[in-house]
């Protein structure tokens, strides 16, 4: 099939729910993407942050082939071999105690929220004063469904779907005095990204997670941190929160965790855990053999990986520091190991860059409008940083100059 038919047949039969870049992808191998012409492409998004080892890494190859001819799907009304395996190997590098698993991240972000309100009806039954709010944070984004959007803090994804959960409260990003203002005893629940990933790659400061912790600490309420984008890996340790020292009482996880099969897990301690009982929550698909096979296979290659994030993360981002103080249009940098982003001065020209960037083979995404989002799989060397850092000095050396804007349209409408 071309991409002209794909196009066609897709506009008359989906959802318009997306506005995808107009390549037809038909085969991937390491880093690379090759696209229905045979055009190649250096992948730096990872399929937003999933493909964390690439693409067909031989491991996962392996672990799929090997889990599909013995089983598939048993559905949570039984036991089979990989979900008490993985939760042992996901509590212990999180430094909690039990897991549920799902399909998605907003499904365990779902499965978090619940908990909380389900843990304070448990923690304070009879009528005590209600203990039902949620504090999450201005500019956050924590999924699609109506829990999660309910707690995402950016208008454009709430406002066609309100009105939307009650009970939640916005905090101002990393605004302590905000979030003291906020807080009282009725809060069962603080929701956060350690670094917010939708909302431009901008990490927590150390001050107001440890604000967070200590508040929620003093009622009883949970600190709750979305690790979805920047969790398992891809910060250069485990968990983004690690690098603050600080520990939650739930972390959700997704994308990278099964290496491009859906799963999503929530992970939490002994006590919170008694916020559940049989019956409760529950998921057909979530937590499937498949799926946790794979997933274990996942985390072993993970764990030798650790020091290589690290390594090319940091060098990555004195590249990136270095086109900085080159380009006048490069306002910020930020980020941690394989989760980073630029943010530019003209959201016009962040979108030139990523369509410059496509043309040259290079994918990357553009986040909150004027932010250069850069997710590469972990397997990245410095040489290819080398070749994305080359291709992006010349396109933003080029989105600088007046003539750009014009030439860059003819190039995308002779794509569209
Ligand atoms: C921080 C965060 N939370 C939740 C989600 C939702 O995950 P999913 O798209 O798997 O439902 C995302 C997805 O981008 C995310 O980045």
């Amino acid at each position: 099939m071309s991409l002209a038919s794909v196009i066609q047949a897709e506009q008359k039969l989906l959802l318009p729910t997306y506005d995808r870049q107009r390549v037809l992808f038909t085969r991937g191998r390491g880093l690379y993407l090759w696209d229905s012409r045979g055009k190649r492409y250096l992948d730096f998004l990872s399929g937003i942050g999933v493909n964390a080892l690439g693409h067909g890494h031989p491991a996962i190859r392996g672990a799929l082939r090997r889990q599909a001819d013995r089983l598939i799907h048993v559905s949570n009304l039984f036991y089979h071999e990989y979900q008490a395996e993985l939760a042992k190997r996901l509590t212990k590098i999180s430094g909690l105690e039990k897991a549920f698993f799902c399909n998605s991240g907003t499904e365990a972000w779902e499965g978090a929220l619940k908990l909380a309100r389900a843990l304070a009806r448990v923690e304070s039954p009879n009528g005590h004063k209600a203990k039902w709010r949620l504090l999450a944070l201005e500019n956050s984004f924590h999924g699609r469904t109506f829990g999660s959007l309910a707690t995402t803090g950016q208008e454009k994804y709430r406002h066609p779907f309100a009105p939307l959960v009650p009970g939640i409260g916005f905090v101002a990003f990393n605004d302590v005095q905000d979030l003291k203002r906020q807080f009282d005893g009725s809060v069962c629940g603080v929701c956060v990204e350690t670094i917010q990933g939708e909302g431009g790659i901008q990490p927590l400061s150390q001050e107001f997670l440890q604000t967070a912790r200590d508040l929620t600490a003093k009622t009883g309420a949970l600190l709750i941190v979305d690790e979805i984008q920047c969790g398992l890996g891809r910060t250069g340790k485990y968990f983004a929160y690690q690098h603050y020292g600080i520990q939650p009482d739930i972390v959700t996880v997704a994308k990278p965790l099964a290496a491009g099969l859906p799963l999503g897990a929530l992970l939490t301690t002994n006590r919170v855990a008694t916020g559940m009982h049989p019956g409760m929550h529950g998921t057909t698909f979530g937590g499937g053999p498949l799926a946790c096979a794979v997933a274990i296979e996942f985390l072993k290659v993970l764990d030798q990986l650790m020091p290589h994030i690290r390594k090319v993360g940091d060098y990555f981002h004195q590249q990136l520091d270095a086109l900085k103080a080159k380009h006048s249009g490069v306002r910020e940098v930020r980020g941690l190991g394989l989760m980073l982003g630029m943010d530019l001065n003209s959201a016009d020209k962040a979108k030139a860059v990523v369509a410059q960037l496509l043309e040259r083979g290079i994918l990357i995404n553009r986040t909150h409008e004027t932010v250069l989002r850069f997710l590469p799989p972990f397997i990245i060397e410095t040489k290819h940083v080398d070749q994305a850092i080359r291709a992006l000095d010349s396109a933003l050396s080029s989105s600088a100059k007046p003539d750009f804007t014009r030439s860059h349209k003819s190039t995308t409408r002779s794509h569209h």
